[in-house]
């Protein structure tokens, strides 16, 4: 295990376990409808890439990315969107967003909005982790991997300063690692 990881919360095996049943409910939920899965850079990246080859419909993809936390470890409050969608009509797409964690629920509530008015059909979202104890505004994800305490967590897409998002599971960092 990588040193700087205090324990293991989410193992390569149930990650796997968590996608399956995730993508077995959207292709049941989506089977007929023009699915469009829109991954949240760069924390979803390794979520959306495991989740779309599971799904047993057609999908589409596309990608946006939204201001992040940058080195630290709270949230900043204001969501800017840095890469948008370039798709000239949405009305007959049903937009699943894929994100990584939900902590104050600010990016996701703002992203529904957004793609809303943008004219999708539909759009929900779909998260790997959920820290409910942090909420800032009321936001109920429509498919949640896993509800975890509030740690901060790396791994499996998640990072801290850029680091560890390409480790194989979600593990605790240690606190001395943010606090120096
Ligand atoms: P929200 O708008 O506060 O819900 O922000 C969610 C975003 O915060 C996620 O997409 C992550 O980029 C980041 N985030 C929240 N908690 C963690 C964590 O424990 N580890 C890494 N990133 C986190
Ligand atoms: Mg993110």
């Amino acid at each position: 295990m990588n040193n700087d990881i205090q324990s293991v919360l989410v193992s390569e095996k149930e990650l796997d376990e968590i996608v399956t049943g995730i993508a077995d409910k959207i292709s049941e939920d989506y089977r007929g409808k023009r699915l469009l899965l829109v991954c949240i850079l760069k924390g979803a990246v390794v979520f959306m890439g495991d989740l779309m080859k599971k799904i047993k419909i057609p999908v589409e993809i596309d990608f946006m990315k939204v201001s992040s936390y940058g080195n630290a470890t709270v949230t900043s409050g204001s969501v800017n969107i840095l890469l948008d969608l370039h798709r000239k009509d949405l009305a007959d797409t049903d937009i699943l967003i894929v994100e990584d964690i939900i902590d104050s629920g600010k990016t996701l509530s703002y992203l529904v909005e957004y793609l809303l008015l943008k004219g999708a059909r539909s759009v929900k979202t779909a998260t790997m982790l959920d820290k409910p104890s942090r909420r800032e505004v009321d936001f109920t994800p429509d498919y949640c991997g896993k509800t975890i305490p509030d740690e901060f967590v790396v791994g499996y897409g998640l990072d801290f300063a850029e680091k560890y998002r390409a480790l194989p599971y979600i593990g605790i960092l240690k606190p001395e690692v943010y606090e120096k």
